[in-house]
């Protein structure tokens, strides 16, 4: 009885937390938790879809590895996580130590590489080290002009098979909106079927984690 009481109270609170969740069904808005403890880039909020958000992220600024070829997403980030991880604790041209922040983004592009498929990890940099981020062997920094993206939420640690579901998933949410051909004119210049998967967490949280999906685009 008391086994079977404690199992029905896990189980609603499961429900509870997932129903608390937004879902591919609702519109999506949560602001990671991570962003009130950690600097991230900030951002306006153009449209609340279904399932998508649109955002504009004014300037930023960004470190990042060379492309990565491999065959895991989960893997290549973890690999270029690293660098970056040693980057921010003073392994850079200044010795300098700099501070955590979210998200950390992973780019999924194509490739012609071994694995059809290459990835680059960045770190986005604190405003005060804009003005002048720290160089190192094999990182470049990236200044972002005024960039859209249209962006979905989904939680857990992620899984290589999620990737592809979560971007089909944006992809036919912005088809069912009127935003897929301005995200699809505002790709032109870069490549397309290019998207950025960005995650807020570190591996030692497990619950309230974020991730996001975001393909980028340009708007006049
Ligand atoms: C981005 O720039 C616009 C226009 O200058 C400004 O109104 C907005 O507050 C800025 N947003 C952020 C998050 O800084």
């Amino acid at each position: 009885m008391a086994t079977n009481l404690f199992n029905l109270s896990v189980v609603l609170s499961l429900i509870s937390s997932l129903t608390n969740w937004p879902n591919t069904n609702q519109n999506i808005g949560i602001s990671p938790p991570t962003c009130s403890r950690i600097e991230c880039p900030g951002y306006d909020v153009i449209h609340a879809g279904n399932g998508f958000e649109i955002r504009r992220y004014n300037s930023s600024m960004w470190i990042s590895t060379s492309p990565i070829d491999d065959i895991s997403f989960v893997d290549a980030t973890r690999s270029g996580f690293l660098q970056l991880f040693k980057y921010i604790q003073g392994k850079n041209k200044y010795s300098e130590k700099i501070e955590m922040t979210a998200p950390v983004l992973t780019q999924v592009s194509p490739s012609d590489g071994p694995f059809c498929v290459s990835f680059v990890v960045s770190f986005y940099v604190p405003k005060v080290n804009q003005a002048d981020p720290p160089p190192a062997k094999g990182l470049h920094v990236q200044k972002w002009s005024t960039k859209y993206a249209a962006v979905r939420q989904f939680t857990g640690f992620v899984k290589d098979s999620d990737i592809g579901v979560e971007a089909a998933a944006l992809h036919e949410s912005l088809v069912a909106s009127s935003w897929a051909d301005i995200v699809d004119k505002g790709q032109a210049t870069s490549p397309p079927s290019t998207y950025i998967v960005a995650q807020y967490n570190s591996p030692f949280e497990f619950e309230n984690r974020v991730n996001e999906i975001w393909m980028m685009f340009d708007m006049k």
